[in-house]
Formats: structure tokens, sequence, C-alpha cells
């Protein structure tokens, strides 16, 4: 079964506490997006193996490491996941990122997919799909399954907040991925939102509404 890990770093609690807040504008909101991306990914990225080198210094040699194993891909489920994409890429320059589209059909809380671009080795990379929110899974379940079509096998999620009934449903169709979350919240309201949550990502984070 697929493993949840809940990064309670003080910093990453503290800009999530600041993110949730209904006073939190758009701009700082992405911002914080951004900022806990990044953070979260340090996190995730702790277990990567490396393997040691040489490095000369100016004045003599140094015993180094350098990342070793399969390269990484992030995949941010457009749009809110975006935000996340820029944070994660100020630590991992040269990752490789896919982009899929998927909305959320407010009133049957269906994903739909719009758009899918993945790198051509996709398969051969740690794959990090990326979103703020997990509420049904049904748009993580949805990114998931493109992703292995395409023959990806080594998949992650992370995401800001998971509401249990997702971690559920993600788990209950693809048991092989983990889930990287900064909190577990209580439950979906009657729309499909998570509560407390902080209210819609997407139109958070670009003023939509
Ligand atoms: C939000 C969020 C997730 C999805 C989560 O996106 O960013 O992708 O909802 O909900 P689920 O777990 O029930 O599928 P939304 O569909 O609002 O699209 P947007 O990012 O384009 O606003
Ligand atoms: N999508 C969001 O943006 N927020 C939620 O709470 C649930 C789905």
């Amino acid at each position: 079964m697929g493993q949840v890990r809940v990064f309670d770093h003080p910093l990453i609690q503290h800009k999530l506490t600041i993110l949730r807040d209904r006073r939190t504008g758009h701009k700082e909101f992405r911002e914080l997006v951004e900022e806990l991306a990044m953070l979260m990914a340090f996190e995730a990225t702790s277990g990567l193996p490396v393997r040691s080198i040489d490095v000369a210094t100016p004045l003599a040699t140094a015993k180094g490491a350098t990342i070793a194993g399969q390269e990484i891909a992030v995949v941010p489920i457009l749009r809110a996941g975006l935000a996340m994409e820029t944070g994660i890429l100020r630590l991992m320059p040269t990752a490789r990122v896919g982009h899929v589209g998927i909305y959320r059909d407010p009133s049957t809380l269906e994903p739909h997919t719009y758009y899918c671009k993945l790198p051509p080795d996709i398969g051969e990379r740690q794959v990090l799909v990326v979103d703020p929110m997990l509420a049904t899974g049904g748009s993580a379940v949805e990114s998931v399954d493109l992703l292995k079509e395409r023959g990806a096998r080594t998949i992650r999620l992370m995401v800001l907040i998971a509401a249990p009934e997702g971690i559920r449903r993600l788990h209950a169709e693809h048991p092989d991925v983990d889930i990287y979350t900064a909190a577990v919240d209580e439950r979906l309201d009657d729309h499909g939102y998570i509560l407390p949550g902080l209210g819609d990502a997407g139109d958070r984070l670009y003023g939509t509404r």
C-alpha cells in the first residue's frame, strides 16, 4: 500500500497557515505556493541516492557527491500545479517537466483531461506529480492513469493539502503511488471542497474569482 508522508517542518506549517488565511491575496498566495513546493521538494528528495566524486577546488581535490540513479520529471496538473512547478524548478532547474491539463466538473466533480505533454523518456524517470489539492482524488487518479498509459513506472504525488477521501481513492486505484503532503484535513464538503482547506486553489492563485 502507498505511503502518506506529512511534512511537518515548522517553516512548511507556518507558510501553509498563512496560505489558508482568507485574507491572503493572490500575489502572496502564489509566492507561498512556490515557496512551499520548494521546501516540500527538498524534504521529498532527502533520500535520493548519491555517488561519490572528486572535485578540484582551486587548492586541492575534495571528496564530493553527485545525484545518482533515476532522473526526475516534475508533472504539474494544470492549472494550480503550475505555481508548484515554479518553486520546484528553483531547486532542481534541470528537471524535465511534463504537463497534464485536467479540470474538475463543478457539478459532477468528475475530472476532464484537456492536455497532456510529457518528456519522451518518462518511463525512465522518477515522476513527481504536483497539485496543491487532493480532494475527491479524481484528478490525481486520472493523471496517474495517463502517466502509466504513457509508460511511467515510478510515480509520487505531492500536494499541499489532502482530504482523507482523496487519499483512499488514489491508494485504492494506485497503491504504488506514495503521497507527500503538508496536511491531511478533515473531510470534503457537499461541493467537493476540502474542509477546512484553503478554498479554490486555482482561483486564489490567479485571482479569477
Ligand atoms: C483543483 C485542484 C485539483 C483538483 C482537486 O483543480 O487544483 O486539480 O481541483 O480535486 P479532485 O481531487 O476532486 O479532483 P480544478 O479542477 O479546480 O482546476 P483548475 O486548477 O484549473 O482551477
Ligand atoms: N479544488 C480546490 O481548489 N480546492 C478544494 O478544496 C478542492 C478542490
